[in-house]
Formats: structure tokens, sequence, C-alpha cells
């Protein structure tokens, strides 16, 4: 991370190498700078949320799809916050409230820089990835929202859901779970929702956002309970926790099965860009895989999906937000200027990692 030319400074969590989430640390590093002002802003960020994939990106899993560019890396790709710096093509001003999920872009060229993590006070954003945060929401709600819910939306639209459609959603009480089940239910208006989720405060969660049956998978198998009757099969099977192969015994002939699960395929790595040639040698083709012939045999498809950049979609989730269609569900909120290993912003990532939480665990900087 090269120093800021003024020698302006600021607060961000990151790692120096890949590793244990102990190896994340509150460092001081340059202010955001040398990016191209033209297409990019600088947001003072008020909050920022945790997702499964910073675990990830931190153990050194993904570095031959995701790379990191330099150390120490700012952590996380929520942010909701403050425009601090506006783009010099005037699509955002000073002083507006956005926020958003980063991604990198082609002038970043394939790995992205420092600057773009969102644990930090302030984080470099690409003006085609931010949008105006709903007024009815908090910063820290706002920033629960952009990575989990444009996944579930990009999903339920890929899985080809309809009015009157039902739908089983595994992890329903997870950071996809909670978003899948409002908008299936109350966006896509699906017939019939089910989830899983473990007993008690899971499952009462999973039916106030609007399932109509939980599952607890802990003394349950989806695919025991519903597998027997074709009545009780499902048009859409949603996987957000593995369980994709599984869902070919519960899902309707024609009809169709999106996990964001487990290893993808070697089309969906392409098609976001995956770096290396490498991974060809052990990433299968779609065809390939026993979750696509185990879907197939059943006359259903089956498909491996990531989260793709798109305006479009977040803004269509804060016009829902908005409405009140859908509710920022989140697990807690931690302070990210304090060191306590409970309430401080290591308590955010313990929780988050644990792989427990309860919707979104979000840090409040701001
Ligand atoms: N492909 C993509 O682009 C993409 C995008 C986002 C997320 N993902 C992946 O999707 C997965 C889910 O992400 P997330 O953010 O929703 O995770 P999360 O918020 O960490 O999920 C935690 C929740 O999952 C529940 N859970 C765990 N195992 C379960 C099971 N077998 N059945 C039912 N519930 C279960 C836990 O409940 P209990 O405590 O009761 O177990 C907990 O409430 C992760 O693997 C993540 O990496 C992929």
């Amino acid at each position: 991370m090269t120093t800021h030319p003024n020698g302006k400074t600021m607060n961000i969590i990151g790692f120096s190498k890949y590793g244990k989430p102990s190896e994340l640390k509150k460092i001081t590093a340059a202010y955001p700078h040398g990016f191209d002002a033209s297409n990019n802003i600088v947001i003072k960020v008020h909050a920022s949320a945790i997702n499964p994939v910073d675990k990830a990106l931190l153990s050194g899993d993904l570095k031959m799809v995701i790379p990191v560019a330099a150390f120490p890396h700012v952590i996380c790709y929520d942010v909701a916050g403050v425009v601090e710096e506006a783009d010099s093509e005037g699509k955002f001003s000073v002083g507006q409230e956005v926020f958003a999920r980063l991604f990198g872009n082609e002038k970043d060229g394939k790995k992205t820089p420092w600057y773009r993590g969102a644990m930090a006070e302030y984080c470099v954003a690409d003006t085609s990835n931010v949008v105006p945060k709903p007024e009815n929401l908090s910063f820290e709600e706002a920033a629960s929202i952009p990575l989990v819910g444009m996944t579930a939306l990009q999903v339920l639209k890929a899985s080809g859901l309809k009015e009157g459609d039902s739908i089983l959603i595994t992890g329903g009480a997870g950071g996809v779970g909670t978003m899948a089940i409002q908008l299936a239910k109350h966006v896509f208006k699906a017939g019939r929702v089910v989830t899983t989720a473990s007993k008690g405060d899971k499952e009462n969660l999973c039916m106030t956002l609007g399932a109509d049956e939980v599952i607890d998978y802990k003394t349950a198998k989806f695919e025991e309970v519903f597998g027997e009757s074709d009545e009780s099969k499902f048009d859409v099977c949603f996987d957000t926790t593995g369980e994709s192969l599984q869902m070919s015994e519960v899902v309707k002939d024609g009809g169709s099965i999106v996990t964001i699960a487990g290893m993808a395929t070697l089309e969906e790595l392409r098609r976001i860009g995956g770096t290396a040639w490498i991974l060809k040698l052990f990433v299968k083709r779609r065809v390939k895989r026993k979750e696509y012939k185990a879907a197939k045999s059943n006359n259903a498809d089956w498909n491996y999906l990531f989260l793709s950049p798109s305006q479009e979609d977040l803004s269509t989730l804060a016009k829902h937000l908005e409405s009140g269609a859908i509710k920022p569900v989140l697990d807690g909120v931690w302070d990210f200027h304090s060191e306590d290993a409970k309430d401080g912003w290591q308590g955010a990532f313990n929780q988050s990692f644990s792989g427990r939480a309860k919707g979104k665990c979000v840090v409040k900087i701001v």
C-alpha cells in the first residue's frame, strides 16, 4: 500500500498475509489516491458488512480466482456511506448518501486494488456499482444489503421463478436466505416458499420473512420430507448450503436448481473473469458435474451462479426496500473503533465467520 502524497492516512481492517481470522488487524494506511476520478468516487464509510467470501479470501482459498493485489489488503465488499469525493463525470455529488457492493473494473486490470476494500474509514467505488441509499434505511441496514441482496435477486431471476410457483430455499436464516425468502414471497409472488433452518429463533425469523414452511435441517432431510409425492415437489430450488445434489430428488419435472455454494463450474468462473488457466485442470464443466447429471435425470436444470456487478439490480433492491416489500435482517452491529473482542469489530468477524449468524453482521464506523 503506497504512501499518500500528502501523508493523509485512514484506519482500515485488513490482512498482511493469507491465513486465519487472527491475521485481521486494524492498520493505519494511506488515504485512497491514484485512482481514475472520471469513474470513481471516494466514500466516507459509515458501515460495512461481512460475508463468507471474506473468510475465504483471507484464507487464501480464492487466490486463483480473486487474487489480492497488494498487502495489507482491506477486507469486505459491502459499504454504505457518504460521498467524500465526487467523480469528475458528475454522476454523484459530495455529501450524497450511497450504498454499494464494491467490484473492480476493467481499468483496474485483473487485480483489484487495495483501496476497493470496504472495511475502512474511506473506500473507492466505481460509479457503475453505486446507488443512492434508500432514505428509510440506516447506514448499518443499507450496508447489510448489496452482496446478499443482489445474489438472491440474480439467482431468482436466473431460476425462472414465476408468480404462484413453489420454491425451496436452503439456509433461510443466513444473509442470502433472508433476502431470498422475502424476494421470492413478496416480489416474485411465489405461491409456496419452503426453507431450511434450525428450530427456535431462526425458524421464527424465516416465518416472519414470508416462509410458508420451515424444515428443521438438524432433525429432518428435505429430500425425505418432499421426495415422495410429485405434488410436494418444487418448481425452483435455490441452494445456499451445498445441497444441490439432493435437490434433484425434490425438483419438479421441468424445474430448475440454482446453487451459489461449493465449487463453481468452469463456465461460471470464466464468465466472472476467473484468472488462471490452471482452473481447467480441476474445475469441471457444468455437464460433467454430478449435480447436473442428477438434475437432468429428473428432467430439471442445474446451474451454479456467481454474483455479477449490476447497478440495475441494486437499484431494484433499493426500490423494494423503500416500499417495505423487503427488509434488512441484522444479526448485530459492532463498533469499528473498539478493540473489545466481543463488542468491537473482531466480534463481528467472529460471529459472521462462525457460520451461525442470523442475517448480517455489520460494523459501524461513523
Ligand atoms: N456464488 C456467489 O456469488 C455467492 C454469493 C453469496 C454467498 N455465497 C455463498 O452462499 C453461502 C451462504 O452465504 P450466506 O451469506 O447466506 O451465509 P451465512 O449468512 O454465513 O449463513 C449462516 C446461516 O446459515 C445457516 N445454516 C448453515 N448450514 C445450514 C444448513 N445445512 N441448513 C440450513 N441452514 C444452515 C446457519 O444456521 P444454523 O446456525 O442454525 O446452522 C446460519 O443462520 C456461503 O457458502 C457463501 O459463500 C455465494
